[in-house]
């Protein structure tokens, strides 16, 4: 089959185009390098230096010609969504809706998109949350998600679209920004493996559900079957505390610190957990396992 990824330089889309050759796929990218990296395309693949709300996107897909999209190109920053609303809603909605557009337009079947479950039920009403839980996004960030979702049940009614909504939890492991906000694991190994104290916004019993990076790309192979349609949670049903992260990654580290506290965040979502969804075969990965690969990758780097 040919896919074309968009985000497929970065963090999570660069494994599923890994994923997606080792398969026997073709795959070619579009991405504008915002967060994504270079050496994490593979020499072989076609790569398309743009952004998805560039009017260049339409002559790519018309002439690449993908049997499917999958979507993973957005402004993926909870705080910055907060504070530039605009800027947020640009990206992950109206570049979503020029993506489908042109995927209308140029016949592709079906399109995977990297929705967000911890963003999308806000404060939940019971844990784990399966995919009927009410969806009361707190963020900017989590109406684009949920809108785009919107967006793709109407293009699927109106224009026949295929589509798949992946809602993930929170997603760590290699290649993962440790610069950025968004990446408590990460920013947390990064700090460690530097010698410095990870710090711990209020009382670090805020709660989430980490899921490794192998197991979401194994989904974002499953939903490939034409079968397998809608919305599905991938997260592993397992809720830790930022307290718990921070003294895991500490034992796995060897780093000689403690954490040190900061305010707490405005606003922030005390508790977050999805019950993992029908295409996760088998026990998510273990926390200390994926944790464990995830600080063998930083230490590589
Ligand atoms: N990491 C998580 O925990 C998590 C959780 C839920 C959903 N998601 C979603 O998964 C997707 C991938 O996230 P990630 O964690 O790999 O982040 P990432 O920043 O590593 O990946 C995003 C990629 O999109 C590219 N990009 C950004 N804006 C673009 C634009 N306008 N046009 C083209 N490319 C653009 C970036 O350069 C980057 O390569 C995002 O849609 C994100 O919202 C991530």
């Amino acid at each position: 089959m040919k896919i074309l990824v968009t985000g497929g330089a970065g963090f999570i889309g660069s494994q599923i185009v890994d994923r997606y050759l080792a398969a026997g796929h073709e795959v070619v990218i579009v991405d504008n390098f915002e967060s994504g990296r270079r050496e994490n395309v593979p020499a072989k693949v076609r790569c398309y230096a743009i952004s998805i709300n560039d009017n260049e996107l339409a002559e790519v897909i018309k002439k690449e010609k993908p049997d499917l999209v999958n979507h993973h190109a957005a402004q993926i920053d909870v705080r910055k969504s907060v504070e530039d609303p605009a800027t947020d809603a640009t990206i992950n909605i109206v570049g979503s809706l020029n993506l489908l557009e042109c995927c209308r337009r140029s016949g592709v079947k079906k399109v995977i998109f990297a929705s967000s479950g911890g963003a999308i039920y806000g404060e939940q009403d019971y844990y784990p949350a399966d995919e009927k839980h009410r969806m009361e996004p707190r963020s900017p960030y989590g109406i684009t998600k949920l809108t785009v979702e919107k967006y793709l049940q109407s293009y699927h009614w109106t224009h026949g679209l295929s589509f798949v909504a992946l809602r993930y939890a929170n997603v760590y492991g290699p290649r993962q920004n440790a610069l950025g906000e968004a990446g408590v694991i990460a920013i947390f190994t990064n700090k460690l493996l530097k010698g410095e104290s990870p710090i711990i916004n209020g009382d670090g019993e805020q709660t989430r559900d980490y899921v490794f990076v192998d197991d979401v790309v194994a989904c974002n192979l499953e939903a490939l079957k034409p079968e397998v349609r809608g919305i599905i949670n991938v997260g592993s049903g397992i809720e830790t505390s930022v307290n718990q992260i921070a003294q895991e990654l500490i034992r796995l580290t060897g780093a000689k610190v403690s954490p040190q506290r900061g305010p707490g965040k405005s606003g922030e979502q005390k508790r977050s957990c999805l019950k993992p969804g029908v295409l996760q075969k088998g026990t998510p990965t273990v926390l200390a396992t994926g944790l464990a690969k995830t600080v063998e990758w930083f230490k590589q780097r």
